[in-house]
């Protein structure tokens, strides 16, 4: 059964030493809980593998704790280069080209000669890179398919019994994942929105990001990003204009959703229409909204500026057909 260990200086140097002897452990960023193992041990790689249940085609992000350790793995153009140097540490992962004497498992990156790297603000994250003195691949540390982990219970929830340790920092501040860039000749790509918003991406960039085309099989994509994700047991219905008997309401914002007073539950993503608010709390509701849901799930509309983006596309998936 997993241990959870409130962070403490004793917890973290406890819990690098479970990394380098190859074992994965749970840990907070400033996004998601990661599943956290030494990136260039094969077996520590595949033990996340495992404990996820996640195919092992889909590749991981390599966590790292300062530009230069990044600088030791992957090439950074100059586009990549100006965004880590605005961005870093914080929500943004960068696909790059690995370096040829790169040390990461070829099991992390699933066989491609791209790694996805991220230099994570949150402080327990950094002091554990640091402490186990490798660089840390975590995808999110829930099972595969389920919603990403925001609290140290949650991950309890998914993983007690697959994971030896889980550090426990509370709530996650931003709540969604990490924003995906891939800059490829000179144009950045958005793989997948996330907890850094496009259009602050953009003001650095100096030019629209290009998005992926609906249907376009040869878009550059996070290949996680292809399967029916973050999927709730509920059904979930988007852009309501009024909730169902039996629903669970997801408001956001002031407004009345008419039908609420006989809802299975609600809970308003951000009371005051704060985007960042309403990202913080998407997941820790969603879960919430599926323990309670009769007949599924009923969310309001969001704008799809900003942190509207990634939480519109966390909603979509955990509405697709499965
Ligand atoms: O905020 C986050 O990014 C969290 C925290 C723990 O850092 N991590 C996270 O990891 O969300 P994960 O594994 O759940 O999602 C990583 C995504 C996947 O969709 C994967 O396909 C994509 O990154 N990815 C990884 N390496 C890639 C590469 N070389 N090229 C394109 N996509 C890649
Ligand atoms: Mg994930």
């Amino acid at each position: 059964m997993a241990r959870i260990e409130p962070v403490s200086a004793a917890a973290i140097a406890h819990a690098a030493d479970v990394i380098r002897a190859g074992q994965v452990v749970a840990f907070p960023t400033e996004t998601v809980y990661g599943l956290g193992a030494d990136a260039t041990n094969g077996r520590a790689v595949a033990a996340i593998y495992e404990a996820k249940g996640r195919p092992s085609f889909n590749p991981l992000i390599a966590h790292v704790a300062s530009l230069a350790a990044a600088e030791a793995l992957v090439e950074f153009d100059p586009i990549s280069r100006r965004l880590a140097e605005a961005f870093w540490p914080g929500p943004l992962t960068l696909v790059l080209p690995m370096q040829p004497d790169c040390p990461i498992s070829s099991l992390a990156t699933a066989g491609l000669d791209t790694l996805a790297v991220r230099l994570p603000a949150h402080p327990v994250a950094r002091d554990l890179i640091v402490a186990a003195g490798v660089p840390i691949v975590a995808p999110s540390a829930n099972v595969s398919g389920h919603v990403s982990p925001t609290s140290a219970s949650h991950v309890f929830g998914d993983l007690a019994r697959r994971i030896p340790l889980i550090l426990d920092g509370g709530h996650t501040e931003v709540g969604v994942e990490s924003t995906i860039v891939q800059v490829r000749e000179g144009t950045a790509h958005l793989l997948r929105p996330g907890g850094l918003a496009s259009e602050e991406l953009e003001a650095v960039i100096g030019a629209p990001l290009q998005r992926a085309e609906a249907g376009d099989p040869t878009a550059p994509i996070a290949p996680g990003m292809l399967l029916s994700h973050y999927a709730p047991k509920a059904r979930v219905r988007l852009h309501a204009r009024a909730v169902d008997p039996g629903e669970v309401l997801l408001a956001f914002g002031p407004r009345h959703v008419p039908g609420d007073a006989d809802a299975a539950g609600v809970f308003n993503l951000s009371p005051t229409g704060d985007l960042r608010e309403a990202a913080a709390n998407l997941f820790r509701m969603l879960r919430e909204a599926d323990a309670l849901a009769i007949t599924g799930i009923a969310v309001a509309p969001i704008p799809p500026h900003d942190l509207g983006e990634a939480i519109l596309d966390r909603l979509e998936r955990a509405a697709a057909p499965r």
